[in-house]
């Protein structure tokens, strides 16, 4: 009998079985439907042998040490600072919007103090209550159209005004010429791949995995002490509530006969085009080979589930399965689809590792 069943092997369920495996040597059963670990995280070589993101771009970032630290036990990391440039007006500019932004828009050249002068200037003060309010309300309608308006609207199918403003208050504007998009301590790409990192986490005696394998075939068929589960909690439920709305994409890969196409990892288009922005992988893995593989990135209605949808109506509904979920007995709901929040890498591990701390615990107690 298996000590643990973890349904998942993504992030969450593959740091757990690790954790159980190594340090109170569980037996454990992964399972996972697709026919590979790493969950969104995957990676793979594609036919031009270009390493791609097949659910979209994955750049690892984190100001919680003990995370950075876990994972570097199973990989080495390659510096790379990410970076994002929005296609506005026929040119590249950095993204979020900072000092240089807005003098290569408008051909100014605006110093700090004067850049905060020039957006008091255009941003409209207003009560918050949607995304719009906290983008207008910080740099005005203007580059809020130019850079945030038809961007969302083609992310979520919503505008910024139906969005809670928790969507767009994590996008900063700085007044310096700052271009990093993330500021934390910790930045940078497993050296060969998330899924070869996340392989790595696997290898260990105590743990099984099975491809291929939906939860629901082997539930009743393989006996188990705790299951640990990282799919959508709805699923879970049988929907008995109703579907957990989410937002998905489609990717369109193109590889290319030369080198490189674009100046940066992401190129957002807010604005012209039906997709959101193109990917190219290589300045964030640092491959060198001579053709290029870029992503185009549809936002859809239906498909994989990958963002929930930020609204009040979608949280209650979550809210009932997590009541039930907190009523089971060796049930244990982590992840970002069993918490049916957006959830970076690093604090699925972080949730992942706590997890663990209260199993172990538990045991500690029980022991005792
Ligand atoms: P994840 O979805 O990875 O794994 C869950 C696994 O469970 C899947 O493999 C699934 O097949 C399996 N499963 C579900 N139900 C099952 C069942 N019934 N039976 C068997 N298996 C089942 N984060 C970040 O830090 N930096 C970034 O740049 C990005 N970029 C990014 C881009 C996009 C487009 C998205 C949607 C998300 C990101 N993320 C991110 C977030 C990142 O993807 C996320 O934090 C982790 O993948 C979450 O890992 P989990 O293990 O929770 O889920």
């Amino acid at each position: 009998m298996f000590d643990y069943l973890i349904v998942g092997a993504g992030l969450a369920g593959s740091t757990l079985a690790e954790r159980l495996a190594s340090e109170k040597n569980a037996k454990v059963l992964v399972v996972d439907r697709r026919s590979h670990v790493a969950g969104n995280a995957y990676d793979c070589y594609d036919d031009s042998g270009v390493l791609v993101h097949r659910y979209g771009a994955h750049l690892f970032h984190t100001n919680d040490r003990e995370v950075y630290l876990y994972l570097s036990q199973f990989t080495d990391w390659h510096h790379y600072i990410h970076r994002v440039l929005s296609w506005v007006d026929g040119q590249q500019l950095p993204f979020p919007i900072n000092l240089d932004t807005l003098n290569q828009l408008y051909g100014l050249s605006l110093t700090e103090e004067t850049m905060k002068l020039f957006l008091d200037e255009r941003a409209e003060a207003q009560e918050i209550k949607n995304s719009e309010n906290v983008i207008v309300g910080q740099v005005g309608k203007e580059l809020y159209e130019k850079f945030f308006a038809n961007y969302t609207r083609k992310q979520w199918g919503l505008s910024a005004a139906e969005l809670e403003p928790e969507v767009c208050a994590r996008i900063p504007v700085r007044f310096n010429r700052d271009s990093r998009y993330f500021t934390d301590v910790y930045q940078g790409m497993p050296k060969q791949g998330y899924s070869r990192m996340i392989e790595r986490m696997l290898q260990h005696p105590n743990i099984k995995l099975m491809l291929q394998t939906d939860f629901t075939e082997i539930r009743h068929l393989i006996p188990y002490k705790q299951l640990i589960y990282t799919g959508p909690i709805d699923e879970y439920f049988n929907y008995a509530y109703g579907r957990l709305p989410y937002r998905s994409l489609r990717f369109e890969f193109e590889t290319l006969a030369q080198e490189s196409f674009q100046p940066a990892c992401v190129v957002n288009y807010p604005n012209e085009f039906d997709f959101t922005r193109i990917l190219e992988m290589k300045h964030a893995t640092g491959q060198k080979c001579e053709v290029t593989t870029i992503v185009r990135e549809y936002p859809v209605a239906e498909g994989e589930p990958y963002y929930p949808v930020p609204a009040k109506k979608n949280r209650e509904l979550y809210q009932r399965y997590a009541e039930e979920a907190a009523k089971m007995d060796k049930v244990y709901f982590v992840g970002r689809l069993a918490q049916y929040r957006y959830l970076n890498m690093d604090q699925v591990v972080r949730e992942a590792l706590d997890l663990f701390a209260r199993l172990r615990s538990q045991d500690i107690t029980r022991r005792i």
